[in-house]
């Protein structure tokens, strides 16, 4: 601290500020909102001025990240760093530590870099706050179905909140990645299949977790990542190949990317993927030309764990010094995990390989973001004990994180409203390993979490003591410890709880199986082929069914699942996802009707695996349907439909909707400045209040490139008494008439349009209007 002040007062020169500022002048983004953060001169003078100063090692040390000695995230690192970190922390040659969490350890850390390096910058600390810190909230996938903005938001705020006060001040989050593809495991971690929703949601997590003043001790820098494609991973399996054309990845994969820069992040994080050759850690074309020319970011690029020097693994870079060659120049400003800036940089400037101004760039850029957070005024401004004991756990957390718990529940079928439960009087057999399991609603992103802390559903139901609920496993879904680090062992014999559970069932009014994935089944390298029940699951089910037909299934899991057979067998299946430290009341809370479910998939739900990836969104193809029935010569399977079980956006309720009097009133139907006035009345026709996610979606019928048959361009989450009316309202304009076409120009074209509003993807309410 005391050479941080000394060097403020000596050095204190106010510089001119260089025309960074992020502007949002074209129309090139489906972002609504431009928040993008301004610089501030005062802040920039200062960076400049403690830039001066910095020797060459001083400013790579600022592009240097080392992971704590405790939490692992990545492969572990080699025997003997820890004494180098200690070292290189107190030369001032870490800008950056990851997974150091609590007060006491950041605080020790935090005092090595302030009071034994020359110049006393402060680390900026790193965690994966996904969806909480130590209290969970859904995974980012289960809160992406309640497409409640405000919701969302205040979750990261809340998680923002929970983890500043344990000394973190940089979430990697949020994960941005649009994925179409269920076998890839960081499913859970992003908002889904959809550009459009995407973007809205990255908009409302950067927001959360920044709020408006990042200089707060209870606001923290979001990251958006990975960029670019990792969501696209050739079949499913992560960290593979990504090869996408320009149109996808202007119109479908960079649209959050650019609404999170808009919306002010302040990080972006590079990806292990390659994309269309070029690894994204050493891709200029992605950081220089696109995120931080085009779109103006202004804040810094973070590598993944040890992507740098994967570069060799994936063939592009020679060796670790070629990595660190290539990766700084193509504008990856800080190294997490590889140890190539710290090793190589300073020679590599030397020998006139890297200019000395990406070296300013990056360590400007990591400054400035330090400076926003305000680590120069007060280093320790996160590590206030007192705070920490009354802020982590505390009841307005957990009461935040039930409440987006039971937003994200998805009611996907309900036969002869089977659900929900009656109150009394009734006998319920509830089973599976997955119901009195405390661990696996948390999640795989939460480390810093107890272990076996959610409430199961278990728990959950007991709470509702006028009906006779009797638990019996029938069959775990895992053997043994499950743990972030090691593959998961799946039980695929053991059915001697089978017998028990089938007595139950039969004894019972209705069963309540609570299947799917334990917590540790979904995440990052837990790529699946199979997307059924695991285990011997699937076989538990249909015995209970051969004894009791009332089986209600409540599903826990952290991606789409095939659920052919239940979909034809089972009345009613919740989507209970892995909803965090509350699951299990926010699962009681809906199976009793305390709370009626609005959320809605914003994934699609496959038939089977052959058809993944599978989305709403498809082109429509030269062949769409059979000229005659039985030829063969058209887009499909011989063995399974084209469309998926559950598409995007559905998603029940115990109340009804009708939607009524689509209206279209062109008030400018020119291409140059389109405005479409859409409106449909909706009504609650059934007999209790409700919430409804009313969806728009557009076709443009003929583009100068294919357009997909549907696209989401708007939503709104209506809440309405029973038989109460409304009439809902929406505007296109170009930035969502518009599409990226080949020549990467953001165009909207003559034509006819179908809009398409309703309760999901599939809606038939449409009317047709044209652009000039
Ligand atoms: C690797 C993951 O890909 C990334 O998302 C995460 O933030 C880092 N590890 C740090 O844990």
């Amino acid at each position: 601290m005391k050479n941080r002040t000394i060097i403020i007062i000596v050095f204190g020169l106010v510089l001119f500020i260089s025309g960074c500022n992020p502007s949002n002048e074209s129309p090139k983004t489906l972002a609504v909102e431009n928040a993008s953060v301004g610089l501030n001169s005062e802040i920039e003078a200062k960076v400049d001025s403690l830039l001066s100063i910095m020797t060459i090692e001083e400013k790579i040390g600022q592009m240097n990240q080392y992971n704590g000695f405790w939490d692992l995230t990545g492969p572990k690192p080699a025997e003997g760093d820890e004494a180098k970190k200690y070292e290189h922390l107190s030369k001032g040659w870490v800008g950056s530590m990851l997974n150091v969490r609590g007060v006491k350890d950041v605080k020790a850390v935090q005092k090595i870099a302030v009071e034994e390096s020359r110049l006393g910058i402060p680390l900026i600390i790193g965690f994966d706050v996904i969806h909480g810190y130590k209290t969970m909230s859904p995974i980012p996938l289960a809160e992406s179905a309640s497409w409640d903005l405000k919701a969302i938001e205040k979750s990261a705020a809340v998680a923002a909140q929970e983890a500043s006060a344990a000394g973190i001040n940089w979430t990697f989050a949020p994960m941005v990645d649009i994925s179409r593809d269920a076998r890839w495991g960081r499913v859970m971690e992003g908002a889904g299949e959809d550009p459009f929703l995407g973007s809205k949601i990255a908009i409302a997590r950067v927001k959360g977790f920044q709020g408006d003043n990042l200089a707060k001790n209870n606001t923290i820098a979001a990251c958006a990542k990975h960029f670019a494609g990792y969501g696209f991973s050739e079949s499913g399996r992560d960290y593979n190949t990504v090869d996408v054309g320009s149109s996808t990845l202007n119109n479908i994969i960079f649209p959050p990317f650019r609404a999170a820069t808009d919306a002010g992040v302040r990080t972006f994080m590079n990806s292990f993927n390659e994309l269309n050759g070029i690894p994204a850690t050493g891709n200029k074309f992605l950081q220089r030309d696109i995120l931080k020319n085009d779109w103006k970011f202004s804040g810094f690029i973070v590598s993944d764990w040890g992507s740098m020097t994967e570069m060799i693994n994936h063939g592009y870079a020679e060796d670790d010094k070629d990595a660190a060659k290539i990766a700084a120049n193509a504008g990856s400003d800080m190294d997490m995990e590889s140890y190539v800036y710290i090793e190589h940089l300073a020679t590599l400037v030397k020998e006139g390989k890297v200019k000395e101004d990406i070296i300013n760039d990056a360590a400007k850029r990591i400054l400035r973001v330090k400076y926003e957070l305000g680590l120069f005024d007060d280093p320790y401004k996160y590590c206030d004990e007192a705070r920490e004991k009354e802020i982590t756990g505390s009841k307005e957390i957990h009461e935040a994180a039930l409440d987006m718990a039971k937003k994200s529940i998805v009611l996907l079928k309900n036969d002869n409203n089977l659900l929900p439960l009656k109150k009394e009087g009734v006998s319920i057999a509830l089973i599976g390993g997955l119901a009195s399991d405390k661990d696996s609603p948390l999640g795989s992103w939460r480390i810093g979490a107890d272990d076996n802390s959610a409430v199961s559903v278990l728990e959950g139901m007991q709470q509702y003591k006028e009906n006779s609920l009797l638990y019996t496993k029938g069959a775990d879904v895992s053997i043994g410890k499950t743990s972030f680090v090691s593959e998961t062992k799946i039980n695929t014999t053991d059915k001697s709880g089978f017998e028990e559970a089938i007595q139950a069932a039969k004894n019972a009014d209705i069963v309540v199986a609570v299947l799917g994935e334990v917590g540790f089944q979904s995440g990052e390298g837990r790529s699946r082929t199979a997307l059924g029940l695991p285990g011997v699951q699937q076989e538990l089910l249909e015995e209970l069914y051969k004894v009791n037909n009332n089986i209600v299934l409540v599903l826990n899991n952290g991606r789409p699942l095939v659920l052919d057979w239940a979909d034809k067998h089972i009345p009613a299946i919740l989507e209970a996802w892995q909803l965090g430290s509350q699951s299990g009341n926010a699962i009681a809370q809906v199976l009793y009707g305390d709370y009626n479910p609005s959320a809605k998939l914003p994934m699609s739900f496959p038939r089977s695996v052959g058809q993944v990836p599978i989305y709403y969104n498809y082109k429509n193809t030269g062949r769409p349907k059979a000229s005659d029935p039985g030829t063969v010569f058209w887009t499909h399977y011989s063995d399974e439909q084209n469309t998926p079980l559950y598409v995007f956006g559905h998603g029940l309720s115990y109340t009804t909707f009708e939607y009524k009097d689509l209206k279209i009133e062109g008030i400018n139907t020119s291409s140059a400045t389109p405005n479409i006035k859409v409106s449909v009345t909706l009504t609650n026709s059934g007999e209790r209040q409700g919430k409804e996610v009313v969806q728009l979606y557009i076709r443009d019928h003929f583009a100068s490139v294919t357009r997909p048959v549907k696209e989401l361009k708007g939503f709104e989450l209506v809440s309405l008494e029973s038989k109460e009316t409304k009439q809902v309202t929406f505007e296109l304009d170009s930035e969502t008439l518009g599409f990226f076409n080949n020549q990467n120009e953001w165009v909207v074209e003559s034509g006819t349009f179908t809009v398409f509003v309703g309760g999901s993807s599939d809606t038939s309410t449409k009317a047709d209007f044209e652009i000039k």
